[in-house]
């Protein structure tokens, strides 16, 4: 599997509201190849861009993500508690970044991010419709039920199996959900869990890699691929 060396974390990292449009825009403009975003349900089944349960933190709405239609997440403001120059960004539904990734030929690492009991209906709507998207992508998540229920419902889409540390049975884990790579997290890597995934041929991308000399570590140490909050610590040529 081929990874872009550079993934814009959360859309276009810290440079621009987590998980919406403006943030592919700003990741392109900087010459990323690829970038990562997380995706739960709204209450009507409509994946949308999101990284916690509850609205309070990135947006201007208040409550669960999940006991909200998209229509109304689609008016909320996503942009204003990064900064008010961003205010007026909506919270883009998959369905729209994957639009939005294709035509800026951005490679997309959708992260299906279920909400607590809703790992297989998310795991199977992420996966529907990313299989009707043109560009290229690969979906993620630290979830097995999800994984499997997105592996289920669109087996040719690539899977990459998420981890905090790497587990003791992380060969299990991979083989159950039918991935192709790991995603770990850069702080709890040992050398050791390193070497093991390196014998096995699979893949490895660590997140989240905000130094260029952590980057560079990594990448001499065989790692594939970092997300990062600050891809405009590389110049577009080196993404
Ligand atoms: O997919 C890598 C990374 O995004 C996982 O952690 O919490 O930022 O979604 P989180
Ligand atoms: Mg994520």
């Amino acid at each position: 599997m081929i990874y872009p060396r550079i993934i814009a974390h959360r859309c276009g990292g810290a440079l621009a509201p987590e998980n919406t449009l403006a943030g592919l825009r700003l990741a392109a403009r900087l010459g990323c190849c690829g970038v990562e975003f997380d995706v739960m349900l709204a209450a009507d089944g409509v994946p949308v861009l999101m990284h916690d349960e509850t609205l309070e933190r990135t947006t201007t709405g208040r409550g669960r993500v999940a006991e909200m239609n998209s229509g109304l997440l689609a008016r909320l403001d996503a942009g204003y508690r990064h900064h008010p120059a961003f205010a007026v960004e909506p919270v883009p539904t998959l369905d729209e970044a994957l639009r939005e990734c294709a035509a800026l030929g951005l490679w997309a690492n959708v992260e299906i991010k279920p909400a607590v009991g809703q790992e297989t209906e998310t795991g199977q709507a992420v996966a529907r419709h990313a299989a009707a998207a043109t560009g290229k992508l690969l979906l993620s998540s630290f979830s097995s039920i999800a994984l499997r229920a997105a592996a289920d419902e669109a087996v040719q889409l690539p899977r990459a199996m998420l981890f905090d540390a790497i587990p003791a049975d992380w060969r299990e884990r991979i083989m159950e959900t039918g991935a192709r790579a790991l995603h770990s997290s850069a702080r709890a890597l040992t050398g050791e869990a390193l070497q093991a995934v390196r014998d096995s041929g699979f893949p490895l991308a660590c997140y989240t890699v905000n130094r260029r000399e952590d980057a560079d570590r990594l990448f001499a140490m065989g790692v594939s691929a970092v997300f990062t909050d600050r891809p405009d610590l590389w110049a577009s040529a080196e993404m």
